[in-house]
């Protein structure tokens, strides 16, 4: 093994362990990705792939790329760009890895969960950004700044940065008039910029360090409190529920658990509105239930939504499965599929697929049945399908 498989940034499983045991019994078939990060070396992955900026060149740093959305999302990355890599893979003379039971969802686990945690985050741009976006205004820091909003040198150091978001939310109701009557617009925030600001907050505070506890969240509380804080009540999450907002599980909401929350403080005008409008005031966080309820819509996420049995029907018909598997899954060319993926679990009919994949590949050519390229929506039909659709 080269130098470059080197243990990738063990920052980021700080506060795994806290999370994943919940995380497990909140998805049946989620992956460990404490063991996926072995496997990430082992299966030869890092030799080609990077995940942000640590480890090969050949392949795209998964770090940056695939870990963004869902389950089917990375599946569906590692189907459609197969036939490359298999390539490659041979170019470098590397043996094609497969999976024995379960590892891909742990592979799968490790990528979907780096994207949770923050990067650290830049103090020297966070410290530009409080100038810019007026908080320096209304907020000391050392010596400088306006004093109609309370000092924000006065945390201890190292408070996590989630525990900064809570506050900033909490405090909207008298902070965001505050802004208005200033003439100022409400501060919204870009890509990592909460990340670089709280960066530059945590670094100013005081020299005690911070007693709180850095929770990753308990999805398993955070289902309950999408209910009694009254999320329900506006948005629907793929399909389930009522949307007055957008639909929580369709949005594009990416990023770090931080990111999240500074998405959802950009809304806050429009938000506090629509609650006005149904007469409620916007709930205010306590503790570590903002955390819990993040890492509840991360993992509802991971699992993307309900695939749809019909357009998986018509997916499999289509794209010249039922050619080689047979119009009922009894098999032809290709081996009977009605035995083998009814009950399966998304993570174990991919994990077939990609063990299956050099030789279907190989049929493939003989019959001139081009490689079937499949967007995660499709995939996710066509996984409903294949575990449900021959039950009848
Ligand atoms: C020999 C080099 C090589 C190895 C080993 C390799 N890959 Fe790849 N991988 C590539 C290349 C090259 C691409 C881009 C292919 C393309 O552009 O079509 C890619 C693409 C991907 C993508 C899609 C990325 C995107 O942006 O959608 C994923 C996901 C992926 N690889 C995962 C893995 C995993 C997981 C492993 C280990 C089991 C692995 N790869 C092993 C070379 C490799
Ligand atoms: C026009 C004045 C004004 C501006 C501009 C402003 N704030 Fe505030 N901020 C306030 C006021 C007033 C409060 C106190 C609200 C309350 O008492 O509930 C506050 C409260 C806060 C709190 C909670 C502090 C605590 O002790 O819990 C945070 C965090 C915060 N602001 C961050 C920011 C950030 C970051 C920016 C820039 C993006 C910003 N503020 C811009 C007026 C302002
Ligand atoms: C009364 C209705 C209402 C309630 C209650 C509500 N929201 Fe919203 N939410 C909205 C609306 C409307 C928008 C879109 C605002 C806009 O367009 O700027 C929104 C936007 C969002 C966004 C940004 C989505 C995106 O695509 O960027 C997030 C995240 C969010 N809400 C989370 C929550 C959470 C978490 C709760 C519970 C604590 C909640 N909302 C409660 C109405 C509501
Ligand atoms: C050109 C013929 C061909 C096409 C088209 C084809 N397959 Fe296959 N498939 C095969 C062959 C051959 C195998 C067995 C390979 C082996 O033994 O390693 C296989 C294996 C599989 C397996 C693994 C079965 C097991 O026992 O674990 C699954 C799942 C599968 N295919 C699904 C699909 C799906 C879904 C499609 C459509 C997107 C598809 N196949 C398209 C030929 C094909």
């Amino acid at each position: 093994m080269t130098g470059r498989a080197r243990r990738l940034r063990p920052a980021v499983w700080i506060g795994l362990a806290a999370v994943l045991a919940p995380a497990r019994q909140a998805s049946a078939e989620f992956g460990d990705p404490i063991r996926g990060q072995s496997l990430f070396v082992e299966k030869t992955c890092v030799q080609c792939h990077a995940v942000r900026g640590t480890g090969g060149r050949i392949g795209p740093d998964l770090g940056r790329t695939a870990v963004k959305g869902s389950f089917f999302e990375l599946a569906s990355g590692m189907w459609n760009h197969s036939p490359v890599m298999t390539r490659k893979m041979g170019e470098v003379q590397i043996a094609r890895p497969s999976f024995e039971k379960g590892e891909l969802a742990d592979l799968i686990a490790f990528l979907y969960f780096l994207n949770y945690f923050d990067e650290p985050g830049d103090p020297n741009i966070g410290k530009v950004l409080f100038a810019q976006k007026h908080c320096i205004q209304c907020h000391r820091l050392g010596r400088e700044g306006g004093t109609a909003g309370p000092r924000l040198d006065r945390l201890p150091r190292g408070t996590p940065p989630l525990s900064i978001a809570r506050a900033l939310w909490n405090h909207g109701p008298v902070m965001v008039p505050a802004i208005r009557r200033v003439g100022l617009d409400v501060p919204k925030f870009e890509g990592s910029e909460i990340v670089d600001l709280f960066a530059y907050l945590r670094g100013q505070g005081e020299r005690r360090a911070a007693r709180e506890f850095r929770s990753s969240g308990d999805p398993e509380r955070g289902r309950v409190l999408y209910a009694t804080k009254g999320c329900a009540r506006c948005h629907a999450l793929f399909g389930r529920g009522r949307s007055f907002g957008p639909d929580l599980g369709r949005s594009e909401l990416r990023g770090s658990v931080t990111q999240l929350a500074g998405r959802m403080w950009n809304h806050w005008p429009a938000m506090s509105e629509a609650m006005e409008s149904v007469g409620m005031s916007p709930p205010s966080f306590q503790g570590e239930e903002m955390a819990d309820l993040f890492a509840y819509l991360f993992l509802s996420r991971y699992d993307g939504g309900p695939g749809d049995l019909a357009r998986g029907k018509a997916i499999y018909l289509q794209r010249g499965c039922a050619a080689c598997h047979g119009q009922n899954g009894e098999g032809n060319i290709g081996p009977a599929l009605r035995t083998v993926t009814t009950g399966e679990a998304k993570e174990r009919i991919a994990e077939r697929m990609w063990n299956h994949a050099a030789k279907m590949s190989d049929k493939m050519s003989t019959y001139s049945v081009p490689w079937p390229h499949l967007e995660s929506g499709e995939m996710a039909d066509l996984f409903t399908f294949l575990a449900e659709g021959w039950k009848r």
